[in-house]
């Protein structure tokens, strides 16, 4: 069965047909999805959702393009939140440079050590989310050397990777490494213990080649562990069997 460690459901793009997808996703050989929150509602959404469905879990988080209006009572409203039955995880949380529009990037940096506390004191693993700001990312997390956790959608150099599989972190790999542009992604797999990969779709967003531009969903997540399986020199029945007990273990799901 496939595990995907990274989808959001509670996406506007879900809204027709939601139910229908997630109900039938154990059929379609999924049989395990986390799906983290971006923001205090979304987070609520991905909880209601994990009740809902056995083979959905949940995590909570304020991602860093959505932190313009942060305040305290937020991590109070997490931490009630992260309490709920099937949260696996903080997240998704992190520094994201890449839009010039984000909020400023000292207030993503406060927002993600507060979320990275957060999962401390709660003792949950964390979903990490860097685009264009890797320095700050592992400097930041190293400051919390009791979190452990994972790089989602994994774009760092390989060097980067060796270290956060030093510490004990784990990386996860989406559609992008199907594109023609991933030069990088074999070389970070290369220096990647299989124990350490998780397999994830981010749907609705970054679908698979050959289905790019479409909408994505987690039966593709199948793309992503057949690429690795490649890049592994394994059968990707192997790959998915390994992805799926990472996820268990990283998520203490039983
Ligand atoms: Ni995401």
């Amino acid at each position: 069965m496939l595990f995907d460690t990274h989808a959001h459901y509670d996406d506007e793009r879900f809204e027709e047909d939601r139910e229908h997808l997630l109900a039938s996703l154990p059929e379609k050989g999924v049989g395990l999805v986390v799906n983290p929150g971006i923001t205090l509602e979304t987070s609520r959404m991905a909880v209601a959702m994990a009740h809902r469905y056995a083979h959905v879990y949940a995590a909570v988080g304020i991602h860093p393009e959505n932190c313009h209006d942060f305040t305290g009572a937020q991590i109070d409203a997490l931490r009630e939140l992260a309490k709920e039955d099937k949260v696996v995880a903080i997240g998704e949380i992190g520094l994201d440079y890449y839009w010039e529009e984000n909020p400023p990037r000292e207030l993503q940096q406060e927002v993600f050590r507060a979320q990275l506390a957060l999962a401390r004191e709660l003792d949950l693993p964390v979903i990490v989310h860097d685009r264009e700001a890797h320095g700050d990312t592992l400097k930041i997390v190293q400051e919390f050397p009791d979190v452990r956790g994972e790089f989602h959608c994994y774009s760092g150099s390989p060097e980067m990777a060796q270290e956060l599989v030093k510490m004990g972190w784990y990386l996860g790999f989406d559609g992008p490494i199907t594109y023609k542009n991933a030069r990088r992604a074999p070389e970070v797999v290369a220096v990647t213990p299989l124990e350490r990969m998780l397999i994830e779709t981010d749907a609705p967003y970054l679908t698979p080649v050959p289905y790019r531009g479409k909408r994505n969903d987690s039966t593709y997540v199948y793309l992503v562990a057949q690429k690795l399986a490649e890049w592994k020199g394994i059968s990707t029945e192997e790959m998915v069997q390994a992805a799926w007990d990472n996820g268990k273990r990283f998520f203490a799901i039983t």
